[in-house]
């Protein structure tokens, strides 16, 4: 391996960086994982996890953490004024449809933030208006102005978005972001809600804007891309180049549909081609693979192993051409480090001999800080994963301590399982689960031991909950190798997924099912109002 170093920069100045003194202009990161993200189905979180995703999202420093959309259900409202109490360096932001309602709720959830943000949207597109609103377009207009006046008056951080904007009329557009900004918006969001546009297009969309809109210098303009055509990265890079300074983005790109520009995609094409690209973001880029992992561990969403920046091969050099390529020269294959994502090589942790001090020192290293009681519950399951697993590596902790902690508000706990399995039949399994505190066990038969498994959950906690996706993979090398499950189950319209990592496949199997139940017991108490669709 070449000793010359491939990215000396410091964070947020990439290997094509044109001129150190001049590190350009600042773009403001705005995260929804936690509002469009949690949209997408199967993705919903509880309050304690999004209370750890915004303390990852405000430590790698996203400018505007949109938490939620308080009108939405009890659980969010909760869940966006828990998070405006808590973040301290990040703007909070709740979203609001253009009603007084929304707008009061969206107004009360931030109201304790140190910097809240009320955001409030209204289609303007010629099909929204008729068909989802069905409002004639000069009511929306007046709505414009009665919605961001009543913001304005509630909160001095106002953000408005006309849903739908690549599909509106320019004329109209124009003029419903002028009165947006005379009404007190101080930034002006264009979504590309269907994923349609192009890179060209929203260019120039975003400079017709900024030419003919006669207040446009007293808002930041902000761009909102869905990913239906795959361009949502790239639309949302070719705002930036017109004059955008916001970008709307989400972890892993999750949300509605295809999802939404992935914010590790947008933030290290920033940091990467500064030579053509002149911005800077506030993100410390090293916390991009923990934030990673956090979010597919608590949606269930794993990452495709493709996937740029955070997929399980984005840096990994298989050809034998590319690996003498990279001996010879790290840059001929990789255009940024690993390291400058925070993916370090997979180092041997600890054994059954390690104490609590070091298992607390390595967590800390690796970016949990646990309390007391998490501590403990983490440390009893790496002793057992010690006992039965010779080399534990950062990997096998993170789903670990991901598995323990995130569940331990669940009112349905997994406590063991027995299973008989083979060719010889018939499946066993004997399950004891904890519900509400009260242990209870079941023996059930199916085809095959996952079956007999989820047969015998099934015993202990009736439901009607259909089992939509069943998957394992496995979390390192070996045989000896923690197996991560995903489930997804789907009662009424409304799925949510769940994960579990043992190193027994059918223990991670029934860990994944009982945390997908847990979830669903969660949505079942949220009730969403019709038609909120965002
Ligand atoms: O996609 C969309 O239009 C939205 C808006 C609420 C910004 O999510
Ligand atoms: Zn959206």
């Amino acid at each position: 391996m070449s000793a010359e170093p491939k990215d000396t920069q410091e964070p947020g100045v990439g290997p094509g960086a044109r001129d150190a003194a001049s590190p350009g202009e600042r773009v403001v990161i705005f995260d929804t994982t936690m509002r469009d993200g949690e949209q997408s189905p199967g993705c919903s979180m509880n309050l304690e996890e999004k209370l750890q995703v915004a303390d990852v999202l405000e430590e790698m420093g996203v400018d505007v953490i949109e938490a939620g959309f308080p009108i939405a259900s009890k659980g969010d409202f909760e869940a966006v004024s828990e998070i405006a109490k808590r973040v301290k360096n990040s703007t909070v932001a709740g979203l609001a449809r253009a009603t007084p309602k929304d707008i009061d709720r969206a107004g009360a959830a931030v109201k304790f933030a140190a910097r809240p943000r009320i955001h409030t949207f209204i289609s303007t597109s010629p099909l929204h208006m008729k068909h989802k609103l069905q409002m004639a377009p000069e009511a929306v207009h007046q709505a414009v102005h009665d919605s961001v006046t009543r913001a304005r008056n509630l909160c001095d951080d106002v953000e408005w978005s006309p849903e739908d904007g690549t599909r509106t009329e320019h004329d109209f557009l124009c003029r419903t972001v002028e009165t947006a900004i005379k009404s007190g918006a101080g930034t002006v969001n264009i979504p590309d809600t269907v994923g349609y546009t192009v890179p060209e297009e929203f260019h120039a969309l975003i400079a017709m804007l900024m030419n003919r809109v006669p207040n446009i210098d007293k808002a930041i303009i902000s761009v909102h891309c869905h990913n239906d055509l795959g361009l949502a990265v790239a639309n949302s890079l070719a705002a930036v180049s017109a004059g955008a300074r916001q970008v709307e983005c989400t972890v892993n790109g999750i949300g509605e549909r295809a999802g939404n520009a992935a914010m590790e995609e947008i933030v290290m094409a920033l940091r990467t081609r500064r030579d053509t690209l002149p911005f800077v973001t506030g993100i410390n880029t090293e916390m991009i693979t923990r934030a990673s992992r956090l979010v597919s561990a608590i949606t269930g969403f794993n990452v495709q192993p493709n996937k740029a920046i955070v997929g399980a091969n984005a840096f990994a050099h298989e050809s034998g051409i590319h690996q003498d390529g990279m001996l010879k020269h790290s840059g001929t294959y990789e255009i940024m480090t690993p390291e400058s994502v925070g993916l370090n090589q997979s180092t041997l942790v600890m054994g059954k001999h390690s104490g609590r001090h070091a298992f607390k020192s390595k967590l800390e290293e690796l970016g949990f800080r646990l309390s007391d009681n998490e501590l403990n519950d983490a440390f009893v399951r790496f002793k057992d994963l010690a006992d039965h697993k010779k080399d534990v590596y950062d990997e096998d902790l993170i789903a670990l301590v991901d598995d323990a902690v995130l569940r331990h508000n669940d009112r349905i706990r997994f406590v063991s399982l027995q299973v008989v399995c083979g060719s010889k039949g018939p499946q066993t399994a004997e399950l004891e689960l904890e519900v509400d505190g009260e242990r209870r066990t079941a023996k059930a038969d199916g085809n095959g031991p996952v079956d007999a498994t989820f047969e015998a959950v099934t015993a202990i906690v009736p439901h009607e909950a259909v089992l939509k996706l069943y998957q394992v993979h496995a979390v390192t090398g070996g045989t000896d190798a923690q197996a991560e499950v995903t489930v997804r189950l789907e009662e009424a319209g409304k799925s949510v997924n769940g994960q579990g990592a043992d190193y027994d496949t059918l223990v991670a199997s029934a860990r994944a099912y009982v945390n997908a139940l847990n979830k669903l017991l969660v949505k079942r108490e949220k009730s969403a109002p019709a038609a909120i669709s965002a």
